[in-house]
């Protein structure tokens, strides 16, 4: 089989199949395969994990990659996980942002609440946390499609220094308000950690918007890995 016959080779695969197509099988033929070596299994899916614990043998470790980022995140961090939330429009208050009046492709104009204002600069600082860029961008900051393109980009760009704002409050170990998990799991990707196994067996990977990509390209030890990526109906076309 073509997939095992890569990994004897040492190389890394990718494999996109669909759900039940027997993706997590084949990664387990492969950590029996390299019984002798030590594997690092990771999905997002903390029930995925907890399934493959009991599926995979005993030279793989299984764990969710949050499990692996909190493992090494900075405790006055993670502390954070248990404040309260700041809801959107208090954060757009504090940061100066009212509604916005944005025209559409249907020609009316619409009103952006500070709500809503809030969301999109905390959802940009999110999505640059499942990222594998080293700073927030434009393109973390999805608006919606019927805003015309021209006021799309501008509405980015006016947001922008508020994301990277956001993202630098929330890794401040002395912030009064809740961080989400990505916040620590981000820290952790731009430690550049080394993940400590002679294999990665990564599942699920369309779990993980890039975050994943650049902590596997880091790996310096790992003789090679392995990522399992679903395919849903709406990419079906990219199935290879
Ligand atoms: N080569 C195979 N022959 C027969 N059954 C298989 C084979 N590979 C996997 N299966 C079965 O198919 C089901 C789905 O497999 P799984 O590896 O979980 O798929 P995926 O991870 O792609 O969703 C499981 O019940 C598994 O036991
Ligand atoms: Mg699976």
């Amino acid at each position: 089989m073509m997939v095992l016959e890569t990994v004897d080779a040492g190389d890394t695969v990718k494999v996109k199949a669909y759900a039940g197509a027997g993706k997590t099988s084949t990664l387990r033929m492969i950590a029996e395969r390299l019984e002798r070596k030590r594997g690092q299994y990771l999905a997002f899916n903390r029930d995925i994990a907890t399934d493959a614990k009991r599926k995979f043998p005993r030279n793989v470790s299984c764990r969710t990659v949050h499990s692996v980022a909190f493992a090494s995140a900075d405790r006055a961090l993670t502390a954070r996980l248990n404040l309260p939330k700041e809801p959107p429009h208090l954060l757009a208050g504090r940061y100066g942002l009212g509604p916005i009046r944005v025209p559409t492709v249907i020609g009316k104009n619409v009103e952006l609440s500070a709500f809503q204002v809030g969301r999109l600069v905390a959802d940009g600082s999110a999505r640059f946390c499942r990222s594998a860029q080293a700073e927030p961008d434009i393109r973390h900051i999805h608006v919606d499609e019927l805003i015309t393109e021209q006021a799309a980009d501008e509405l980015r760009s006016m947001l922008l220094p508020h994301v990277v704002r956001h993202w630098n409050e929330s890794i401040d170990r002395n912030g009064k308000t809740s961080i989400t998990p990505d916040v620590y799991l981000k820290q952790w990707e731009r430690s550049k950690p080394q993940i400590g196994a002679d294999f990665i067996l990564f599942d699920e990977a369309q779990d993980s918007d890039g975050l994943m990509l650049s902590v596997l390209r880091l790996q310096k030890s790992s003789q090679s890995s392995m990522w399992a990526t679903r395919i849903s109906r709406s990419t079906s076309g990219a199935a290879r």
